[in-house]
């Protein structure tokens, strides 16, 4: 039985320190390393980079080490999102977040910055739109904090003002020691590459994936004290089903916590299990509308439902797949910006990612398997209310035909091809514009771009009798 009147310790959400912080072991034990060797010879100024997808914990990570820094009473400023945007809002919330007793010193400093910005600056303006004034405020912020600097989704900051960021904090820590700690999704690195903080990239960066099986088993039942004992099977049962995402073992937690609060038992089975599954599976089907919509949005989704067809029910991506997700978005746009703003939209959204150097894998593996099968259903609701579901098959048996890759056609065969289906809209423009063909670099040529994934749409629509088929 759970302790009479003990609240729900399990916090499904962002940001929220779990009851059990588990894994992150390694990572864990060099912050209190590096908290308690803070100021003295042994102190690495060097910022530790979290990479990781979302509902992960990195957030839940950078709580972990404010707490632990405010214990061995540290000052903490955690900057996020909202105040990331420019140099002065980086200042702004240092002074709101400062620790009281140096505020008024800090005052007075940049009070003298102020005066005195014009013979330091060389003639820069005075007041508030100069650059050289703002930074020599983050600088006098900084120099003064003498505790952890944290930056969470740090992605979001633009690359120009993590330029000053990142040099202020390298050139002022050389003399006034500060920890700095710096999180976002696997888009993360490209940012900081592009903020052109030469030190930055020597800081070495750390992935925040899903746990391991163990841990996730911890997070999971730790938290119900030593008197509950779930069976193996209902253990096992979660644990496959929380797929070691952070997120979704606290979704699981919580829904088990719930049904149990109800109970007398010690020793819970699969039936609480399979109540508990309802509101888990309501949760997680809202999680995963929201990220198709989000695929959609970004024009992600028909390139990312064609590798997991690709990669097939239990493979995993490789580098391979993200560099034909990569080609399949940009067409033929080669310039160097272009290509670098989609490969970071690729990587921020967090469907699939490399924890490790040449390792890739699926941010939450269940998603893609719910990305599979929803595509194809959405793909065949707008070609039927479109009447462009038989245009789709004779496309297809034109590319079927071919033997070998390239699936390239020319575009005039496939418009002969289409002729009898051209009314009202224009089969290959919507095609194109769903992403299920690319034109070549060639002209005149088009690349069925989906192959896969247009094949289990068709083989669904003939599957269910569709009419038009
Ligand atoms: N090590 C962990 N063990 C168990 N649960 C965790 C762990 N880390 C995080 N969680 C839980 O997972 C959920 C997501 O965590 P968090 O918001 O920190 O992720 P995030 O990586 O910051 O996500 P985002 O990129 O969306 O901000 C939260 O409910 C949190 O309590
Ligand atoms: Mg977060």
């Amino acid at each position: 039985m759970l302790p009479l009147g003990k609240p729900n310790p399990f916090h499904p959400g962002y940001g929220v320190i779990p009851p059990v912080l588990a894994g992150r072991e390694r990572l864990k034990q060099f912050f209190r390393e590096q908290l308690d060797n803070f100021g003295n010879d042994s102190f690495n100024p060097t910022p530790k980079v979290l990479l990781g997808p979302r509902g992960c914990g990195k957030t839940a990570l950078l709580k972990w080490v404010a707490i632990k820094a405010r214990k061995r009473k540290l000052p903490v400023v955690a900057l996020a999102s909202d105040n990331l945007s420019s140099v002065a809002g980086i200042s702004r919330e240092l002074a709101r977040q400062f620790p009281p007793k140096l505020l008024e010193r800090v005052h007075s400093l940049i009070k003298e910055i102020r005066l005195n910005v014009g013979d330091i600056g060389g003639g820069v303006a005075i007041g508030d739109g100069g650059k050289e004034e703002k930074t020599y405020e983050l600088r006098t912020w900084l120099e003064n904090l003498g505790g952890v600097l944290l930056i969470d989704e740090a992605h979001n900051m633009p690359p120009e003002v993590g330029h000053i960021l990142y040099n202020a904090i390298q050139s002022v820590g050389i003399k006034h020691p500060f920890m700095v700690v710096i999180a976002g999704t696997p888009d993360l690195d490209s940012v900081l590459v592009r903020s052109k903080a030469t030190f930055i990239e020597r800081a070495p960066a750390e992935s925040i994936g899903r746990l391991n099986r163990e841990d996730a088993r911890q997070a999971l039942f730790e938290p119900f004290g030593k008197h509950i004992r779930f069976s193996d099977d209902a253990m096992e049962q979660v644990l496959d089903e929380a797929q070691d995402y952070p997120y979704f073992i606290q979704l699981w937690g919580s829904a088990l916590w719930d049904v149990l609060a109800g109970r007398r038992t010690y020793s819970p089975g699969m039936d609480v299990v399979n109540e508990a599954r309802d509101s888990v599976n309501e949760q997680r089907s809202r999680l995963y509308n929201r990220r198709m919509q989000e695929l959609e949005n970004y024009g992600l989704l028909v390139p990312f439902a064609e590798m997991a067809w690709r990669v097939g029910e239990d493979g995993q991506p490789t580098g391979y797949d993200f560099n034909l997700v990569l080609k399949h978005l940009n067409d033929h746009k080669d310039g160097n910006q272009e290509q670098l703003e989609t490969m970071q939209k690729i990587l921020h959204n967090g469907f699939i990612w490399e924890p490790k150097v040449g390792t890739w894998e699926y941010g939450i593996p269940s998603l893609a398997a719910h990305v599979r099968w929803n595509t194809i259903g959405m793909i065949l609701e707008q070609l039927q209310d479109e009447g462009t579901l038989p245009a789709l098959q004779a496309v297809y048996q034109c590319f079927d035909k071919m033997l070998k890759q390239p699936l390239v056609r020319k575009r005039e065969d496939l418009e002969r091809a289409l002729e009898q289906y051209n009314e009202g809209y224009d089969p290959l423009v919507r095609f194109q514009d769903m992403k299920l063909l690319i034109p070549t670099p060639q002209p005149g040529f088009m690349r069925l771009m989906a192959p896969h994934l247009v094949k289990g749409v068709l083989a669904e629509a003939e599957r269910l009798h569709l009419p038009e088929t």
